[in-house]
């Protein structure tokens, strides 16, 4: 019941943050893009129209029926959409250019498993391009998302708003380049951003 109720209200509880910045990262992160590109967790479709022509294949993936909805009906003719959590991608070993993550990592049951299935799905020379909000660096501020994953987690659908998800990539074998943001417009607890670029290390 939650889930249908969040994804009517995503997008508007967003939109602040989205005019304050956030659509300008997506647009200067996915112009990146390249051949086939695979996104994880599209939600509502908010980078669609940020992508650049030319790609080989957008595939969109999005496992939670509400949010697939209205995907499906923004992406109708511009994109593939699959229904598929990142811990389990339908594309075959070394297949894809390009994996676009976009606050999506918080939200996945297991981070570790989704990174290992992004790097089994890219190419040699393949690249996950992500904005992430991520645990803050400051003590306070950790200590605030800390107690608040609780209930924030109930209200976004399973979002972590601690989760530290740059760190995890690292453990996970990518070799990261990212710059630390801030998310203006939305609440402190998801503030912290990092956008950047990973490749799998080696
Ligand atoms: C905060 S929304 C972000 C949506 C979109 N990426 C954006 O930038 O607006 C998180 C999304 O991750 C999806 N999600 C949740 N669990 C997932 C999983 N295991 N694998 C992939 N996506 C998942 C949710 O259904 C939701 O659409």
């Amino acid at each position: 019941m939650w889930s249908r109720i969040f994804a009517r209200i995503y997008e508007p509880s967003l939109w602040l943050g989205e005019v304050m910045g956030m659509r300008r990262r997506r647009d200067t992160l996915l112009r990146g893009a390249a051949g086939r590109v695979v996104e994880i967790g599209a939600g509502t479709g908010l980078n669609l129209t940020h992508y650049p022509e030319g790609l080989t294949e957008l595939v969109l993936t999005e496992p939670e029926p509400a949010m697939r909805a209205k995907l499906a009906h923004r992406a109708r003719g511009r994109a593939e959409v699959v229904d598929a959590p990142a811990e389990r991608l339908p594309q075959p070993d070394g297949s894809v250019d390009t994996v676009v993550a976009t606050l999506v990592l918080c939200t996945v049951d297991e981070p570790e498993h989704a990174l290992r299935e992004i790097k089994r799905v890219l190419r040699p020379g393949g690249q996950l391009l992500f904005i992430e909000h991520v645990r803050a660096s400051s003590t306070f501020l950790a200590g605030l998302q800390d107690r608040m994953l609780k209930p924030w987690r109930g209200f976004a659908a399973g979002c972590h708003c601690n989760r530290p998800t740059v760190d995890v990539m690292r453990a996970c074998g990518f070799e990261v380049t990212a710059d630390s943001v801030a998310w203006r417009g939305m609440p402190p607890i998801i503030r912290p951003l990092m956008v950047g670029r990973a490749t799998p290390a080696g």
